[in-house]
């Protein structure tokens, strides 16, 4: 362990010697600080000294290992190390405050290509990952196309194991776009993504939406069923299929002489229309 950290920190033995012995240092004094202040404010025994104390010894620790790191020769590392800690405090200050989008797609993918159209240069909006289930789906070119990761995803881990959740923190995923995305969202994924996953549907729901409702197999429905209108809806996701609540829908007329290619023509134009622009609405409207 020690040869590690010595090449960690790129310093000699004695060097790490001395710089476990000023983590040390620092860390007593400023434990034994922070009592002092508490003492001198008076402050009891209970919840608020723990919070004072805490704040303090956070504020005091980088005053008394620099202080400390002085004498044992070591200022320039714990300066540096000081240093790191900040930046990445205020990295994760910034990265908390942009949306990471993942966009779950399985097929040609021209929503998914709206919809990266839109935020291209969108200062906090970020796609940051294509989740897609078919290695031969044409989205995965558009990914490619706009340098976006893109992670190929198998039914065993996605529905009995983690769900890929690992790979969406590594992405910083903190937004979910279904844009035909064929799989139902595992519950792990509905849990750790409350209200922040949403779907495009090529139908008004709660009509001609569940299981098996997807694409032209809808718009054969609606045919079949001789609608005089079709339609689109934005919807958060839940548990069940096609289901949560709905945030957005639009209509369009179906004619007599319409056939599931013509009607998903219509229905693609609507979604090209509303998908970003509705997302963007939902993401203005949250931070
Ligand atoms: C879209 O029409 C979308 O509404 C539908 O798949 C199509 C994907 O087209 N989604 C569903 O049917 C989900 N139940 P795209 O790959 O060109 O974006």
């Amino acid at each position: 362990m020690f040869k590690k950290l010595q090449q960690h920190w790129g310093v000699s033995s004695i060097g790490v010697a001395l710089i476990i012995a000023t983590f040390a240092l620092g860390g007593s004094a400023c434990g034994y600080l922070g009592r002092l202040v508490l003492n001198l404010l008076n402050i009891e025994n209970g919840a608020i000294w723990t919070l004072v104390y805490i704040l303090l010894i956070t504020l005091l620790w980088p005053i008394c290992v620099l202080l400390i790191s002085i004498p044992f020769g070591q200022f320039s590392f714990f300066s540096k190390y000081v240093g790191k800690l900040l930046s990445r405090f205020k990295r994760k200050k910034t990265a908390s405050q942009t949306t990471n989008i993942a966009i779950y797609a399985s097929g040609a993918g021209s929503n998914a290509a709206k919809i990266i159209e839109h935020f291209k240069n969108a200062a906090n909006i970020h796609i940051a990952l294509l989740v897609c289930n078919k290695p031969d789906a044409g989205v995965l070119q558009i990914a490619a196309a706009h340098n976006i990761p893109a992670l190929l995803i198998e039914k065993d881990r996605f529905f009995k194991a983690d769900a890929y959740f690992p790979d969406l923190q590594k992405h910083h995923i903190n937004f979910i776009v279904l844009a035909g995305f064929l799989w139902k969202m595992p519950n792990l994924l509905i849990k750790y993504f409350p209200k922040k996953i949403v779907n495009i549907h090529p139908a008004l729901l709660p009509k001609y939406g569940g299981k098996g409702m997807y694409g032209h197999f809808v718009h054969e429905a609606v045919i079949a069923a001789k609608e005089t209108e079709s339609g689109i809806s934005i919807h958060y996701v839940d548990e069940l299929y096609d289901h949560g609540e709905i945030i957005f829908q639009a209509k369009c007329l179906v004619s007599e002489i319409d056939t599931p290619t013509t009607l998903a023509a219509k229905i693609h134009a609507l979604e090209h229309l509303h998908y970003p622009a509705v997302i963007d609405d939902i993401l203005q409207n949250r931070s």
